[in-house]
């Protein structure tokens, strides 16, 4: 069966999913998107991932391309026509085809485009790795300043990942001014005596839903929160480090620029984290 995908209003098989060579996406990175998970056929942390989307366009005086009920509808309807249980849906938006390569914004009244398509991954819930941990090296922060709109300028932490690959690690937290900034593609999180350290929000990082879940979470279960900047130094030396995004939900990091944390080892707090994300989160699915 050949995956659905849904391009302004249509649902195609993905051979006959098609944008125009003009679209603004494809020329200069001008569109925002969304991953959002599923699990057990049901989507989680709808309204957060809606909100952050109308926020994106409207930092980018983009118009909103649907309501988000028909957002919903349209999620749902991929979820179930690819027969999807776990993975995720991922939504971009972008300025849309003027028609021709121009830097100024195209009209008003030029349609947005809209694609969406889902991801099957069997089992993400239970990914072997959150057991094991993943390593992280340090690269300089070099994105552009406005970090907090979820654009599809990706090539960065792209080059990122990359960078950890010919390292032997995992992913890349990147560095800016000395301290963390977050990493490629997820938030980054350090543990120091009970205390869970992670930078606060500002437009240096992307606010992350999963993030804003497992604060909630770990302030109702009493665990003690910092939102401040750390450097790398500082989580060398904690107790555990761990990332979280959409996909990965909570996943511990063991190593950073080759020092063990800690035990080296997956430690309690990000391990307790995790199983309270999922369990909230899934029982909040939609
Ligand atoms: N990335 N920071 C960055 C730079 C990200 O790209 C992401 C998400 C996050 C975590 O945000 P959230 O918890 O809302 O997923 C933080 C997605 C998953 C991606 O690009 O695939």
């Amino acid at each position: 069966m050949s995956r659905i995908v849904y391009v302004n209003g249509d649902y195609l098989p993905e051979e006959e999913a098609k944008v125009s060579v003009f679209d603004r996406g494809f020329l200069m990175a001008d569109g925002v998107y969304e991953v959002t998970s599923v699990l057990g056929g049901k989507i989680l942390d709808f309204d957060g991932h809606a909100a952050r989307l109308s926020r994106s366009l409207g930092e980018l005086q983009m118009d909103a391309p649907c309501s988000d009920e028909e957002l919903l509808a349209m999620f749902r309807e991929l979820v179930a026509r690819n027969e999807i249980e776990d993975g995720m849906v991922y939504l971009q938006v972008t300025r849309g085809n003027p028609g021709d390569r121009d830097f100024a914004f195209p009209p008003a009244g030029t349609a947005p485009t809209i694609v969406a398509f889902t991801q099957n991954k069997p089992g993400l819930a239970e990914n072997p790795v959150a057991k094991t941990g993943i390593k992280v090296i340090s690269i300089p922060d070099i994105r552009w300043g406005r970090r907090d709109i979820k654009t599809v300028q990706l090539l960065y932490p792209s080059m990122g990942k990359m960078m950890a690959k010919a390292a032997g690690a995992d992913d890349a937290w990147m560095v800016e001014d000395g301290a963390v900034t977050e990493g490629t593609s997820n938030n980054a999180y350090i543990v120091k005596d009970g205390v869970i350290i992670t930078r606060q929000l500002s437009e240096d990082i992307l606010h992350g839903i999963t993030r804003a879940a497992v604060l909630k979470f770990a302030a109702e279960a009493q665990m003690k929160i910092e939102e401040r900047p750390f450097t790398i130094e500082e989580a060398q030396g904690a107790d555990e480090a761990f990332i979280t995004s959409a996909s990965a939900f909570v996943m511990p990091v063991i190593e950073i620029d080759g020092t063990a944390i800690g035990s080296g080892t997956v430690g309690p707090v990000a391990t307790r984290l995790r199983e309270i994300y999922l369990a909230e989160s899934l029982a909040t699915a939609i």
